[in-house]
């Protein structure tokens, strides 16, 4: 039997944070055995709104690759490798750009959403509008069916099937599967400022790497309910940012939901759920930075985890290219 195909990946930017960790890392980690996992660096993604600064996204591709085996990816059992070193996903990008329309791409949610973050009019990089496109060879080449992603990446796997659904419908025959996203149930982990999404463009994020005093800080710092002054008072747990992580972190759902009840009934201050919070978040992050200290010491030894991966997923995207061109109906020699 075998086994169904994960693609999934990072764009290369920086440390990855919880919200990584909460979205994504921790799915794939259950899925190692069970699936064929890909996961992508995504450089050339990262380069579509940091083209000023490639230093920066050369840099992060090791830091990403720390962060994966720091939180028990093995690399004997997922395939880590390099966006930009495969010519079959540019090539496919390519091809894809003629099955959607400038309209639909502006239309996508998440490119909206992050076209306001960053503050892009007509000035947008024309690579920032069509990364969709991109992201749509980069999960078909694998012939991934799912695909372990925040919930803000959901459009963009619509999106996929979308191309998807029209090179299959152009070339007559099913050459391409569709693909599923795997979300977890807890959602979008807001930042510690309680905006929307947690992410190292907003500067609200707890990274993987965080000192323990950085987390104590963050957790401090963390947006509960403004309405709460005094501890008798009752409290909002809906938008509370503290919740929303307890929702992600804390695996005694009973003993959360009692703690839900009285905070809203009043009686329970914000430091008694903050103290809860740090304690786990320090538990969870504390292994991880260990081994992130461990890893980070062998660049070399990352360089051939990433070498070998990328020529594995070579094989694999050059035949589907290949399949791709062929089964359109294009001139080949
Ligand atoms: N967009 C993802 C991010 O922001 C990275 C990514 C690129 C990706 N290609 C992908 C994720 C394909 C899932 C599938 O980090």
């Amino acid at each position: 039997m075998t086994r169904p195909i994960i693609l999934t990946g990072d764009r290369t930017t920086g440390p990855l944070h919880i919200g990584h960790y909460a979205g994504s890392l921790r799915n794939r980690l259950q899925f190692q055995d069970s699936h064929e996992q890909f996961l992508l660096l995504a450089d050339t993604q990262a380069l579509t709104d940091n083209a000023h600064d490639p230093g920066k996204v050369r840099r992060s591709v090791i830091e990403v690759a720390i962060d994966y085996l720091a939180v028990g990816i093995d690399p004997e059992k997922s395939t880590i490798f390099l966006q930009s070193h495969l010519p079959a996903l540019a090539e496919l990008s390519m091809l894809y750009l003629n099955f959607v329309t400038v309209s639909r791409l502006e239309r996508n949610p998440t490119i909206k959403d992050e076209i306001r973050a960053r503050g892009f009019g007509r000035d947008i990089p024309a690579g920032f509008l069509c990364y969709p496109a991109a992201q749509a060879a980069d999960i078909s080449a694998f012939e991934a069916t799912v695909v372990p992603v925040g919930e803000d990446q959901a459009p963009l796997i619509e999106q996929t099937n979308e191309i998807v659904r029209r090179v299959n419908m152009v070339a007559r025959q099913r050459i391409l599967p569709e693909a599923r996203a795997v979300i977890p149930p807890s959602g979008r982990l807001p930042g510690v400022d309680g905006k929307a999404k947690m992410s190292k463009t907003a500067g609200n994020a707890i990274k993987l790497s965080a000192s323990p005093e950085e987390i104590t800080a963050a957790v401090r710092a963390m947006f509960t309910d403004p309405n709460h002054l005094r501890i008798e008072d009752p409290g909002q747990v809906e938008g509370n940012v503290v919740f929303a992580y307890l929702d992600a972190f804390d695996e005694d759902c009973v003993a959360l939901e009692e703690l839900k009840h009285r905070y809203s009934r009043g009686g329970l201050g914000d430091s008694k759920i903050k103290n809860r919070l740090e304690d786990i978040l320090q538990a969870l992050i504390g292994p991880i930075r260990q081994r992130r200290t461990e890893l980070a010491k062998d660049h070399a030894y990352f360089v051939e985890v990433i070498r070998k991966g990328t020529e594995k997923a070579h094989d694999k995207t050059e035949a589907t290219k290949r399949k791709v061109i062929e089964d359109l109906g294009l001139f080949t020699l």
